[in-house]
Formats: structure tokens, sequence, C-alpha cells
């Protein structure tokens, strides 16, 4: 084998790419959220939670001792990672993309690229002004590695055109943010996310059902963080559409909903009070609410259907040893 001298230039981390994909504008975002204040009940969708300080704050929420869902997660790749990866690289077989679904930080793929050796990573997010400066962090530690961040909302619709996505894929979607999806719209996503993997495979982070005291304290901690996170989605939409929320005005809550096996959270009116903005306003009465997310938990047997559904063949999963969160593997 004939080695040749590095150049200096090959050290050096080529800039990553960035790719704008659809209409997950300013514009249309301020739509969406204006239409879904105005429906009845009101509802915005919790894409609307994750501006710089919610970002920040969700992180603060993975580490609260009531929230293990994070920990839950890590652990089981920290226990299983090696097989994990294993497994999926046996099933595809040949080289393949790593698409990373709300990749956010970038951290939990930075952690699986050595062992699953991809040729490319494609990182999808809403958010793009934080994936970019991490995307070039993780590109400077692959330096050979093809990156490239595409700035999309997903939760519309998942697709890539064949230019940016041609070969098999590992769609790796951990966190449980499947668990944001009624399971029609999980229904949905999942099998795009079986389109675009074409002979490649899918890793999937699901947080499982457990009891509602654990569910609903996860959801409403001691320290509030969760209530500041669910409130801040306010200021956010002060700043996207020019409303005059005032986050004093109301009060968080969050419940577990066993029939539909979902943790609502809620923002409650304290009080009647009318919320403007240019073109619009909305009067709520005392105790009206605003829903802002479904945190959908699933038991194993029904999940697995639901992939089988979306077109998802042989899954395989991992537990933690609570048995309350499940990474799966499927092809
Ligand atoms: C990021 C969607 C998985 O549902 O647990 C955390 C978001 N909301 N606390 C979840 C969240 C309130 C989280 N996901």
């Amino acid at each position: 084998m004939t080695r040749f001298p590095k150049s200096p230039a090959m050290s050096c981390a080529p800039p990553a790419q960035y790719h704008a994909l659809d209409s997950s504008s300013t514009g249309e975002l301020a739509a969406q959220a204006r239409a879904g204040l105005l429906s009845q009940p009101a509802a915005v969708s919790p894409k609307f939670f994750y501006d710089a300080l919610g970002s920040r704050l969700f992180e603060a929420i993975t580490e609260l001792d009531e929230y293990g869902l994070t920990r839950a997660e890590a652990a089981i790749f920290d226990a299983h990672g090696a097989v994990i990866t294993e497994a999926a690289r046996a099933r595809i077989g040949r080289p393949f993309d790593l698409v990373d679904l709300g990749a956010g930080d970038c951290a939990k793929a930075a952690r699986l690229i050595p062992l699953l050796q991809p040729s490319r990573y494609l990182a999808l997010d809403i958010a793009t002004e934080h994936l970019r400066p991490a995307l070039q962090r993780l590109q400077a530690a692959h330096p050979q590695l093809p990156m490239l961040a595409i700035g999309t909302d997903f939760s519309e619709r998942l697709a890539l055109p064949r230019t940016l996505c041609p070969g098999p894929a590992l769609v790796f979607y951990p966190g449980s943010s499947i668990g944001n999806f009624d399971p029609e719209a999980a229904l949905r996503l999942l099998a795009q996310a079986r389109e675009l993997a074409g002979s490649g495979a899918l890793l999937i982070g699901v947080d499982l059902v457990k009891g509602q005291a654990e569910l609903e304290a996860a959801y409403d901690d001691a320290l509030g963080v969760t209530a500041a996170f669910n409130l801040n989605l306010l200021r956010h939409l002060n700043r996207l559409i020019g409303s005059d929320f005032d986050p004093r005005q109301w009060r968080h809550l969050a419940r577990f909903d066993a029939a539909r096996s979902r943790i609502e959270m809620h923002l409650l009116a304290r009080e009647d009070l009318t919320v403007r903005w240019p073109g619009g306003q909305r009067h709520f009465a005392a105790g009206e609410s605003i829903h802002t997310e479904n945190s959908y938990k699933w038991t194993l047997p029904d999940f697995a259907a639901l992939l089988r559904d979306a077109g998802w063949r042989e899954p395989r999963h991992w537990c933690d040893p609570a048995e309350g969160f499940a990474v799966v593997l499927a092809s």
C-alpha cells in the first residue's frame, strides 16, 4: 500500500455544507403559530419551544431528577452501543448515509459516528442557527466525513431529494421525539422515513408507558424548569408574531391522559385576558388553555405494530434496566 504524505490542506476541516430545504421560513412558522392561537381550542406545535432559551431549558430538563428519559437512552447506548451499531451495519451491508432527524447539537450522533462509520452525515433540524455551529465542530473532529446540515421542518413532511441522499440511509431518530406525534402522524412520518432509508435501516428511541405519578413528575418537576420551558413558548411567540403575551398571566399544566397514553402540556390563563398581535387578537377566559405539547408513551407491542404498519421489518429492541425506554432497530 502506498502512503502519501498528508498535505496541510487535508488536515484542515472543510466547511460543513448547508442546505435550506423547505418552507421552515419565519413567515410560514409565524402563520402556523397565529392559526394555532385562533383554533378552537387553542393549540400550538411543540416545535415553538425551541428558540435559543427554550433549547437551553430543554437541556436543563434532561438533567432533572424527575426526567429520566435522556439518561435512560444514554444508558442503553453506553451498555449496548457496539452491539446496536454492529447490528445496524450488518443489516445495511454497504456504505450508507447517517440521517439524523432533529440533530440539534449533534451530540448523540457524534458518539455513534466512530462505531457506525457512515459514508456521509446528514443533520436535519428546523432550528439551523444552532445546527450549523454544532456541525462545524463535528466536522473539525471528522475532517474526512462529508457532512451536510439541512434546514427542514420534517414534522410537516420528511423527504430528501435524491441528489442529497442517493443511497441507503440509516435514519436516526433518538430522544423519543416521535412521542410528539399522534399515532396517525407518527405512522406518516415513519412511512416517509421508510421511503427515505431505501435499503437502509431505522434506529429510533421511544419512551415507554410507566406509572402516572412518575410520568407527571417528569413533566412537572420540583424546580419548575419544565414550567419555565412551557412558559418560554409565549416569549418565543411574542418575537415570532409580535404578540403581547405576559407569561405571568399563565401557568403550566402537565397531565397524563391514560386513555390516549400521552402526557399533555398546557398553558392555562390565570385570569380573563386578551392577547393581541398585528392583524389579530384572542380572548382567553380564566382557566382556558393553549395546548402546547403531546408526549405519547408507547408499549413495545404497540410500537412494533406501528413500525410494521409503516413498512419497517424485523424490529429489535434494547431497553434500560427499568424498562422505561427502548432503542429500536428496524429495516
Ligand atoms: C424532546 C419531545 C422527547 O416529550 O419528553 C420534555 C420534550 N417536553 N419536557 C418529551 C419535553 C417537556 C421531550 N421530547
